[in-house]
């Protein structure tokens, strides 16, 4: 991709031109975890909570990060600013590096490491301005979906399957409750109180959760972490997801069936401009 800078091992170049082997255990197996990060007026967004939970999906599939948080930070501001772009995003991985085909770790494993700033993903201002749909597609993911595992398969199924009829995310639903979007953290509104399911096992524990679930407890709004029956989406007055990439982005239309009275709702309009705020305060520090 054109205007991509990447850092591979410790060379730098055009992201295209840089190489990993074909033994990679991230290509073969999906052996690896990943970060989004968001880059505002040149500065990361959010990046030490980004490399926290980098550190625990690390510990989650038990692989050994190789050098410490504090270098994947200075790596990360060096490329923002090598990349020379002020509105970026950045995308790092980690796998456990290239070793012969089995599936048992390799016995000293050299972990791969890739940052790439990447120009960021833009919205069609028509979605941020009218909201975006929702497809429900049944969850089929493993039992660690709290990890930031490379392995998206379904979330690249359930995402396509969402396109094909027009939605612009798939919300998964397991056992009959709502889990997230493929690629998003799932909020409704009901009778004034924000309710988003709870962080266990189940979802990705969003970094833009929870920090639109602190703004909106300190804008006095009731939020609730819970179960969310897929039965009580007709019920909601308001909804929308969050992500690095999307902020807050109001849902007005699930499974065809507009939410609310199918406009962006007070509070999920709210909550975007406290976001942004957020984001303007963290440039003036
Ligand atoms: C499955 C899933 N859930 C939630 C999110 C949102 O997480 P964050 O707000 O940290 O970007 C993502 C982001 O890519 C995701 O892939």
């Amino acid at each position: 991709m054109e205007g991509c800078l990447g850092w591979l091992n410790g060379e730098i170049g055009p992201l295209e031109e840089l190489r990993v082997s074909a033994d990679d255990r991230g290509f073969l197996f999906a052996d690896g975890i990943y970060e989004v990060i968001r880059v505002y007026g040149s500065r990361p967004f959010l990046l030490q909570e980004h490399l926290l939970r980098l550190a625990r999906s690390a510990e989650g599939i038990q692989l050994q990060l190789p050098f410490p948080l504090q270098r994947f930070a200075e790596i990360t501001h060096e490329m923002i600013e090598r990349a020379g772009l002020a509105e970026a995003e950045v995308y790092l991985q980690v796998t456990r590096g290239a070793a012969p085909r089995l599936l048992s770790f390799p016995l000293s494993p050299a972990p791969t490491v890739l940052l790439a700033v990447k120009p960021p993903r833009s919205l069609p201002a028509e979605e941020r301005k009218r909201g975006v749909s929702l497809a429900t597609v049944p969850d089929d993911r493993w039992r660690h979906c709290d990890l930031k595992s490379i392995a998206l398969l379904p979330n690249v199924l359930a995402a396509e399957q969402a396109h094909r009829v027009g939605a612009h995310e798939a919300l998964f639903v397991r056992d009959g409750l709502v889990a997230e979007g493929a690629s998003s953290n799932f909020f409704l509104v009901r009778q004034g109180t924000l309710i988003t399911p709870l962080a266990d096992w189940r979802i990705l524990p969003g970094v833009t959760r929870a920090i639109v679930l602190q703004l909106a407890r300190e804008e006095g709004i009731p939020t609730e972490e819970r179960d969310i029956p897929a039965s009580e989406l007709c019920l909601a007055e308001e909804s929308f997801l969050t992500s690095t990439f999307r902020e807050v982005l109001p849902v007005t239309r699930i499974d065809g069936s507009l939410v609310g009275d199918g406009l962006i709702g007070t509070i999920s309009a709210a909550l975007f401009t406290v976001y942004h705020e957020g984001i303007q305060r963290f440039l003036s520090t």
